[in-house]
């Protein structure tokens, strides 16, 4: 996978032969802000962070530092990828976590990374893919140590790096917190010409992360396949969707998980804790105002009592920024509650619920990320993702694949789990994140709801500060409630 195409080179020279930072090549730059403030920063570009360069177009990460930041400020990074395609080093935005991390007084750092479609040409005229799995990840490491190897004369500090990404990009977030200085990765790292430094970091924000993908079709089949849509499949796709929602319960009673008051989290109750933890994202927004309709399968109360029981008093840590639902004082009832619904959601039908999601976007095929089955269904993205060199596309899960009267090679094997943050949880070899901010919106179906609720609750087993929240009413998206994202990021920057 490492191999060096040196003829690309010749176009894009010169490239720095060791890692290089000047902290007077910055140029001034200004951004107006969506609420018309003024940032003025200066910007750092094309700051590569390996010395094997095999893609110049991406090894690169861009670095802005807002007036005022000095090497005590927290570093913001952001990384772009989406659909595990390659991602440019970009400029910060107005409109994103950039620019408010920028007016916060962040330092921003902006990776680029191959993804699964970079390309390069070698002399004799080959094309070679440059950037199908683990790369990704490995260069957002190797971004991470190039900021450690020059904390000392770069401003922020590379021991406060809070991370951020959305979707295949959230998965990149999830993977930077969740597998610091795992020696899985180490010789990859060296190869590539990569800073001899640790590579963890602080924090990390994950939105809609698509991850733990050899588990993720049995987890989407679990969870939508009694689903509306689901039942009009013909009979091969319907034959699939329940063999895999059948391997669920077992993946899910494997991993040992349990809820804060000990209760542990098995195929039994596991419906009901998703159910609770809706409920708890519905009444947040509720008490802030949002108008919850009867008709997703909600039933309300005026009083808190018979409400529906979780297995956990109250869900996962209800969050700092967030906070627990609230009774309004006085029983009053906040601006645009609604006359006889009830001050508080006490139920909700499953099934209702489900019904609505997948009415609001359609699901996808079965199955949904290891798609790819001869004669029947088309390679996913995830299938290209775990491709070779060549431009490959190849089963990854054990039930595809042998759908396709094939194996999962050892190689790919690995692969896959170098690119899944619930690998190495807990191993005793890794420097996991302290602090976790995971939002997965309580109408996405790009991956089902247990994805990103074994990967919180993994975490938070392992004693890490998790803020996790189904976030009402948002589908496939990230960077949205930036106030409470921001107000979190002081909690933990403090402490
Ligand atoms: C993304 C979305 C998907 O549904 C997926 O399977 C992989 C990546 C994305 O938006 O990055």
């Amino acid at each position: 996978m490492l191999l060096m195409c040196t003829a690309t080179f010749a176009q894009i020279s010169p490239l720095p032969k060791a890692l290089t930072f000047d902290a007077h090549a910055g140029k001034r730059e200004s951004m107006q802000l969506y609420d018309g403030t003024t940032i003025n920063y200066t910007a750092y570009e094309q700051l590569y962070y390996v010395t094997n360069i095999e893609d110049a177009a991406y090894q690169y990460l861009n670095v802005y530092v807002p007036d005022g930041a000095t090497r005590q400020s927290p570093i913001f990074l952001r990384t772009y990828v989406g659909g595990y395609m390659a991602s440019a080093a970009s400029q910060p935005k107005a409109d994103d976590a950039t620019g408010r991390a920028l007016k916060e007084g962040f330092v921003v750092v902006i990776p680029g990374t191959r993804g699964r479609n970079a390309k390069v040409e070698t002399a004799d005229g080959k094309q070679i893919y440059t950037g199908r799995a683990p790369q990704a990840i490995l260069d957002l490491k190797a971004a991470v140590r190039y900021l450690r190897h020059f904390d000392k004369v770069m401003p922020g500090d590379a021991e406060r790096i809070v991370t951020d990404g959305t979707s295949a990009g959230g998965a990149m977030s999830a993977l930077l917190g969740a597998t610091g200085n795992n020696p899985e990765y180490a010789a990859y790292l060296q190869q590539m010409g990569a800073a001899d430094e640790r590579d963890d970091v602080f924090a990390s924000v994950c939105y809609c992360p698509i991850i733990d993908l050899e588990h993720a079709d049995m987890a989407y089949e679990w969870l939508f396949h009694q689903t509306e849509s689901r039942q009009h499949l013909d009979p091969t796709h319907a034959a699939y969707s329940k063999e895999l929602a059948s391997q669920f319960p077992d993946y899910l009673n494997s991993l040992q998980l349990h809820l804060a008051d000990g209760t542990r989290l098995i195929a039994d109750n596991y419906l009901d804790y998703i159910k609770s933890e809706l409920i708890r994202s519905a009444q947040i927004a509720k008490n802030a105002g949002a108008d919850i309709p009867d008709s997703l399968g909600f039933r309300f109360s005026t009083s808190a009592m018979g409400r529906f029981a979780p297995p956990v008093n109250g869900g996962m840590q209800p969050g700092r920024a967030t906070g627990a639902p609230q009774p309004p004082a006085g029983g009053m009832r906040p601006m645009g509650g609604r006359g006889p619904q009830g001050e508080y959601i006490v139920d909700l039908d499953m099934q209702k619920y489900l019904n609505y999601v997948v009415a609001t976007q359609p699901l996808k095929g079965v199955p949904a990320f290891d798609s790819q089955i001869d004669g029947i269904n088309r390679p996913s993205g995830e299938n290209d993702e775990f491709g070779d060199s060549s431009g490959s596309t190849v089963n990854f899960t054990d039930y595809t694949a042998q759908k396709n009267g094939t194996a999962v090679s050892d190689e790919v094997r690995q692969h896959v789990r170098l690119m899944n943050p619930m690998s190495f949880i807990g191993d005793g070899l890794t420097a996991v994140a302290p602090h976790w901010y995971i939002r997965h919106g309580a109408r996405d179906r790009d991956t089902a709801f247990p994805v990103p609720v074994n990967f919180a609750t993994k975490l938070q087993n392992a004693g890490k500060d998790v803020d996790f929240l189904l976030a009402w009413n948002r589908p496939h998206s990230g960077d949205y409630a930036l106030d409470e994202l921001f107000a979190w990021l002081k909690t933990i920057l403090n402490e």
